[in-house]
């Protein structure tokens, strides 16, 4: 990971935010963990993205997590100003919908397809970039976050980048459905589209 060196300071940045009374907290090393995940598949499955693009998108992708609801609905209420219904009781990803902000104005990063990337990185939606769908895949199977419950998508991994998308979107509607939470429209979206649209596995 010597290669990604030049980001330390982001690294600082963001291990700071994530310390609450002198700990860091559990966030951070996910991060780590998804950065380090999404660049191992970028490489296993050949997908030839950027990897300094693919980096970043893994470190900063939570960088909104540990703000406050109202902080957030106050960056989503001026950046989906008609989406707001779609949203509103959906508290668990507005960290990821408030997360391109974030990212902006605190570390400086400005380039679209990382921002797109964190963006969806809870919910999927339709038609995803490489970089959306592998964002999305290694924040869920990173290795610490491990489990029975990853183990189909962590398999799945090894073969094709849409079978893990399609097995985590399924299993994220499933969970959802199950303990009775409501499931954003732009996870549906996703779950037809690429049901009815993903590559052959
Ligand atoms: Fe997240
Ligand atoms: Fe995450």
């Amino acid at each position: 990971m010597d290669k990604y060196n030049k980001y330390d300071y982001l690294k600082e940045q963001l291990k700071k935010s994530m310390t609450i009374n002198g700990v860091v907290q559990k966030r951070y090393y996910h991060s780590l963990e998804v950065a380090k995940k999404a660049l191992e598949l970028n490489e296993r499955l050949c997908l030839g993205l950027d990897s300094d693009k693919v980096y970043l998108a893994g470190l900063l992708h939570d960088a909104a997590k540990l703000k406050s609801d109202e902080f957030l609905w106050e960056i989503i209420k001026k950046e989906f100003p008609n989406e707001l219904d779609k949203f509103k009781d959906s508290k668990p990803i507005w960290h990821s919908l408030a997360g391109p902000f974030v990212v902006k104005t605190e570390y400086g990063i400005n380039d679209e397809e990382i921002l797109s990337a964190i963006c969806y990185h809870s919910t999927g939606k339709a038609n995803m970039s490489t970089l959306d769908k592998v964002l999305f895949v290694a924040d869920y199977i990173e290795d610490t976050r491990g489990g029975n419950y990853t183990k189909e998508a962590v398999d799945a991994s090894f073969i094709s980048l849409d079978k893990a998308l399609k097995i985590i979107l399924n299993q994220k509607v499933d969970f959802l459905r199950k303990s009775g939470k409501i499931i954003c429209e732009l996870t549906f979206e996703a779950l037809k589209y690429y049901s009815e649209n993903g590559e052959e596995c």
